[in-house]
C-alpha cells in the first residue's frame, strides 16, 4: 500500500497526536518537521541551533532549511510506501517544492487533510500540553493525563513544556499560520484534494473522520 497525506492545520490541532497513531495504521512514516527540527536542536548540530532561535520565538525556520530537511527524508527507504506529513508545508513554497519533489520520484499526494479546530480550543490545548523528554510522546494536563503526573506511561521520561508553549510564542504562532500557512488551504482545495475534518471531540473520533477521508477505515 502506498499512500501520502498531509495533515495541515494550527499549532496544537491534534496534528502529531493523529499522526502518531495512524502513520502506524497504515505502516508509513510519521514526518513531523517540528519534531524532526528539535531533535536536531537537541543534539545541537549547527542546523538545529539555528532553527532553535526561530522555534523558541514561534516564528517559521527558513523554507530553504525545511524544503532540504524533508527531501533528504523523502528519499529515504522507508519512505517509498509513502509518509504521512505533519507540519510541512507551511508555506506556498513549501508546497511547491514538495510538488517538485513527488514529481521527480514520479509520485503525488493522495489527499490534505485539513483540522479545523476554534481558537479558544486551540489555546487551551497548548498550554496545557506536556511532551515526554525521551520518547517525544504528547500528553495534556486534563484531557489526556499521564498515569503518573509528570511521568511518561510509555518511558518513565520526564514530561516538560515546549519552550514555544509559553503564552507569548503561541500568540506568535497563531498569527503566523494565519498569513503563511492558512494560504496553503485554497491551494490544495484548487488541486481538489483537501478534506476539511472537525478537528475537536473525542481523539477517536477524529481519527475515525481521517481514515473515512483517506479511504483507510478500518474493517469492523
Ligand atoms: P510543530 O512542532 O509542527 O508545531 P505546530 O504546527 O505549532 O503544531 P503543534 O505540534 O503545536 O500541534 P499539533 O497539531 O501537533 O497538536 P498535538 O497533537 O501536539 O512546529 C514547531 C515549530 O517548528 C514551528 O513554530 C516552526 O518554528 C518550526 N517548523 C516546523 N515545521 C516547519 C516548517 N514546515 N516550516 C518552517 N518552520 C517549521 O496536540 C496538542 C495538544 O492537544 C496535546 O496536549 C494533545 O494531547 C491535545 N489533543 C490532541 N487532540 C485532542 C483532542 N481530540 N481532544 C482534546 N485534546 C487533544
Ligand atoms: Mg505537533
Ligand atoms: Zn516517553
Amino acid at each position: 500500500m502506498s499512500l501520502r497525506v498531509i495533515f495541515l492545520g494550527p499549532p496544537g490541532a491534534g496534528k502529531g497526536t493523529q499522526a502518531d497513531e495512524l502513520a502506524r495504521e497504515w505502516g508509513v512514516p510519521h514526518i513531523a518537521t517540528g519534531d524532526m527540527l528539535r531533535e536536531a536542536a537537541r543534539r545541537g548540530t549547527p542546523l538545529g541551533l539555528e532553527a532553535k532561535r526561530f522555534m523558541d520565538e514561534g516564528a517559521l525556520v527558513p523554507d530553504d532549511v525545511v524544503i532540504g530537511l524533508v527531501g533528504e527524508r523523502l528519499a529515504e527507504p522507508d519512505a517509498v510506501s509513502g509518509a504521512v506529513l505533519d507540519g510541512f508545508p507551511r508555506t506556498v513554497a513549501q508546497a511547491e517544492a514538495l510538488d517538485r519533489l513527488l514529481r521527480e520520484q514520479g509520485t503525488a499526494l493522495d489527499r490534505v487533510i485539513f483540522f479545523n479546530v476554534s481558537r479558544p480550543e486551540l489555546l487551551r490545548r497548548l498550554t496545557g500540553r506536556r511532551v515526554c523528554r525521551g520518547c517525544g510522546a504528547t500528553y495534556h494536563v486534563v484531557s489526556a493525563p499521564p498515569r503518573v503526573p509528570g511521568v511518561c506511561d510509555r518511558c518513565q521520561g520526564q514530561l516538560e513544556q515546549r519552550v514555544d508553549d509559553r503564552e507569548e510564542a503561541v500568540a506568535t504562532r497563531l498569527d503566523v499560520y494565519e498569513t503563511q500557512t492558512s494560504p496553503l488551504l485554497e491551494y490544495y482545495r484548487r488541486r481538489s484534494i483537501l478534506t476539511e475534518i472537525k478537528g475537536e471531540g473525542a481523539v477517536e473520533d477524529v481519527a475515525a473522520a481521517i481514515r473515512t477521508a483517506v479511504g483507510q477505515a478500518v474493517p469492523s
